[in-house]
């Protein structure tokens, strides 16, 4: 059935029987899978052309208790797709780890579909897969002609293996609309992923509108000119870049996601990758060793200098920011919707080590050096979210000079952090950039588009395994998922983020649902199988993917510098 991600089990029940979808079939959604029955409607109805009326879901168990033959023509004559919510499901599907509720059984028989989710989320997980078996043209918005729509008779059981199934999507360093990021969410939710770590701030431009400092949006979310391809490059892009999303755009996309059972993390990196904001308000920096007020907005890439100046005031501006960011993404809509990411990564110390003021901080707060000034940083936002019944995460930085009690860690140097996090009881998420930073090139051949780093190709992307060996039990039950990341430093358009991130982001859900065997017996010729059906899938959808065989002419970059590395990238 050419599924991706693989389901913990799926047969045919009849080698050649289908239920076929008509105009009189309807959708009877029992309470709790109300939201999945929109959806299908939405864009399998789209797709089909077929109204999949509501139907009564009462009165559809009561024609099947009574065995009663279907009515002909009218609704209800083509068959019923039944949404049901059982949390006895959730309960006898739960695997360690993995959110219950996300579990699902699909059953399809002549009568029509049962499809039946541990809870709401379960029953959307099925709905996808539903859309996959009804083939690539059920990816389309309006439908092509007269048709029939066949569903093979079958049963699949489900349930992911990590419940943070995550995708980051850098919109710092190139911008894109909102149209594109709740296209990332329809794309994220037909690979079963769930949670999108948004980046809205960094050294480059600042995404977030925040009413009570509006300079960040009117100075901060532009630049006046952008580095073309890797920052030893000599190419600039005199166009002015830039954009942000309003506080309504962004609880659109906070709606958009929930509707789609994802969860959107945002971050706002703190005290590094924020010469946007002291672009803003210079008063931000560390105004003693640098005149902040002639910073730009950064249009070159790596890891600026201009870092927060450890004030009260600057503590204060972004408590502002923050009290902003959790109306805007409120908790208790998604499992992990307590999460705020203050980023915490790559803050080099020298303007804290040059500043008398910084220095006189760290005497003040009693501080040993520069280290414990960035966990002084994030031990304050560690509490004040917890205060607010929030959860911080940070890159695996925030392990240096000491772990906030209550944080998890995004491990993307290696696994390196996240072991130690976990053992020291702390969650962590699995994103180590040797193996799932979807920015390093896919291939190590000449036409690769600003080749970036090492080669990781969609084979070692499936082989990637989120549990190091060296976590087992208690530790290894912190790893509360994975995610893949993208850094869009060298994704100028759209469609370079397409092509970056497909069909990589395809092998990564599969590592991130599916009970996959460990790596060097994953049957990736099998997954290779499976994504011919999968780019059909993708092209219905309009995604301007890499293609197996490499860049057409149109997707290459020639005479824009990357920075390839050789060899391997080393585990660590
Ligand atoms: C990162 O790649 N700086 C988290």
């Amino acid at each position: 059935m050419d599924l991706i991600p693989a389901p913990r089990s799926a047969a045919r029940t009849s080698d050649t029987a289908t239920f076929a979808l008509g105009q009189g079939t309807v959708l009877a959604a029992g309470e709790g899978a109300e939201g999945v029955a929109r959806w299908l409607r939405a864009e399998i109805g789209a797709a089909t052309g077929l109204p999949l009326a509501p139907a009564d879901p009462a009165a559809a168990d009561a024609a099947d208790a009574a065995d009663a033959p279907a009515p002909t023509g009218g609704p209800g004559a083509d068959g019923v797709i039944r949404l049901t919510v059982d949390p006895a499901l959730a309960l006898a599907g739960r695997p360690a780890g993995a959110a219950g509720a996300e579990a699902y059984r699909l059953e399809i028989g002549p009568g029509g579909v049962r499809l039946t989710g541990g809870g709401p989320a379960g029953v959307f997980w099925g709905a996808q897969t539903l859309r996959q078996l009804l083939g690539p043209q059920a990816y389309r918005t309006a439908p092509l002609g007269e048709r029939t729509w066949e569903l093979p008779h079958c049963r699949v059981e489900d349930a992911p293996r990590f419940g943070w199934r995550g995708f980051m999507l850098d919109v710092s360093r190139h911008f894109l609309t909102k149209r594109e990021v709740l296209r990332h969410l329809d794309l994220m939710a037909a690979h079963k992923l769930n949670v999108l770590h948004f980046h809205l701030t960094d050294d480059q431009g600042w995404r977030i509108e925040i009413k009570r400092h509006p300079k960040l949006t009117e100075d901060a979310s532009w630049r006046p000119r952008t580095k073309v391809g890797h920052r030893a490059s000599d190419i600039w892009d005199e166009r002015p870049h830039g954009g942000f999303y309003t506080q309504d755009d962004l609880r659109e996309i906070v709606a958009y996601a929930a509707a789609r059972h994802i969860t959107v993390v945002p971050e706002i990196d703190i005290p590094g990758h924020s010469q946007a904001a002291i672009h803003a308000y210079p008063w931000l920096g560390n105004t003693d060793v640098v005149d902040t007020a002639a910073l730009d907005v950064w249009g070159d890439w790596g890891v600026s200098e201009n870092v927060l100046a450890p004030t009260e005031e600057v503590l204060r501006f972004y408590e502002g920011v923050f009290e902003e960011v959790l109306d805007i993404f409120p908790a208790g809509i998604a499992e992990y919707s307590a999460f705020v990411h203050v980023g915490g990564d790559e803050c080099p110390k020298h303007q804290w080590k040059s500043s008398p003021a910084a220095q006189a901080r760290i005497r003040e707060l009693g501080l040993a050096d520069e280290d414990e000034l960035q966990s002084w940083f994030i031990r304050h936002f560690d509490r004040w979210l917890a205060d607010r019944g929030r959860r911080l995460i940070g890159w695996d930085e925030i392990l240096e000079g000491g772990l906030a009690d209550g944080a998890t860690v995004s491990s993307w140097r290696g696994y390196a952090g996240g072991i130690a996090a976990a053992r020291a009881g702390h969650d962590v998420v699995m994103c180590p950039e040797q193996q799932v930073y979807l920015n390093y090139r896919e291939s190590g051949a000449p036409d690769e588009p600003v080749p970036i780093a090492q080669v990781r190709t969609l084979e070692d992307v499936y082989r990637f395994e989120p549990v190091p060996p060296q976590l087992e039990g208690p530790a290894a039950e912190h790893v509360i998922g994975t995610q893949a990341n993208v850094w869009s430093e060298v994704l100028e358009s759209p469609q370079r983020f397409d092509y970056q991130v497909y069909p990589r982001l395809a092998a990564f859900a599969e590592v991130a649902w599916s009970a996959l065997p460990p790596s060097a017996e994953r049957d990736f010729a099998g997954f290779s199988a499976r994504m011919e059906e999968h780019y059909a899938r993708l092209d219905a959808l309009g995604v301007d993917y890499r293609p197996p065989g490499g860049p057409r002419p149109w997707q290459r970059r020639p005479g824009v510098l990357g920075r390839p590395i050789e060899g391997p990238p080393p585990i660590v």
